[in-house]
């Protein structure tokens, strides 16, 4: 069967993510959480000393950058591939509070994304991927044949992310989450290298009062007329 390339880009917690993945299941594609390669940076970043209290040492950072390397593997056929930072696996360390309060100044830094497009870049070359993020339609893979913007209200975004964080034991407040939301927000669209805005010619879905069968199956469709 032709296969394409899924782009699904959109604000923070718009549960790009679960329909990626549910996507990806279904037509027997690759999925690429880019979100979590700039979350293994920060985490980098952190577990090196180069972020205090709310500054972080952007020059050692780029000096260390060669020494950073990602991978995505699956412990079984039908997992999620799971990011592993030199070595490690980090897919669960890299979903704190912590690291989402960090990991979009970092996403700032135009050394950081060169090093990470390219690698995305590489994993995307070959038809048959869907990969989430917040520049895959515009800067990593501007020629797939689908891309799809994603949004929902902040409180509806804040609201599934403390659900998920409270669900496996984090402690944290709704008014922390919702503030993290809303800064990443702010960080991702105002940067100066690749913010995240919706391609030309991306499709937007607003998900605020949808649920995530209806939502897979509109996606689905979308993939399928175009295969
Ligand atoms: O998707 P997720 O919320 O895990 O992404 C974490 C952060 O990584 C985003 O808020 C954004 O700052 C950054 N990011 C990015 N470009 C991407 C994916 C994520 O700048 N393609």
């Amino acid at each position: 069967m032709h296969k394409i390339t899924i782009a699904i880009d959109g604000y923070s917690s718009t549960g790009k993510s679960t329909v990626a993945k549910q996507l990806a299941d279904w037509l027997e594609y690759v999925y690429i959480d880019t979100g979590a390669m700039y979350r293994a940076v920060t985490l980098y970043a952190m577990e090196n000393g180069f972020i205090s209290e709310e500054e972080f040492d952007r020059e050692a950072l780029i000096k260390k950058l060669s020494e950073i390397h990602l991978e995505f593997k699956k412990s079984s056929p039908t997992a999620k591939a799971e990011i592993f930072l030199n070595g490690k696996n980090v897919e669960s360390e890299i979903r704190t509070l912590d690291v989402s309060e960090f990991v979009s100044p970092i996403a700032t830094v135009s050394e950081v994304r060169k090093k990470l497009v390219e690698q995305q870049q590489r994993m995307g070359s070959e038809k048959g991927v869907v990969m989430d993020g917040r520049d895959i339609g515009t800067i990593v893979l501007p020629k797939a044949e689908l891309k799809i913007f994603m949004n929902a209200s902040a409180e509806q975004r804040a609201k599934r992310r403390y659900d998920e964080l409270t669900e496996r034991g984090d402690h944290v407040t709704f008014k922390e989450v919702l503030k993290n939301v809303q800064e990443r927000d702010h960080i991702d669209t105002t940067r100066k290298d690749s913010p995240l805005r919706k391609a030309a010619d991306a499709i937007e879905i607003d998900n605020s009062e949808m649920n995530l069968e209806d939502q897979f199956h509109i996606i689905l469709q979308l993939a399928k007329d175009r295969i």
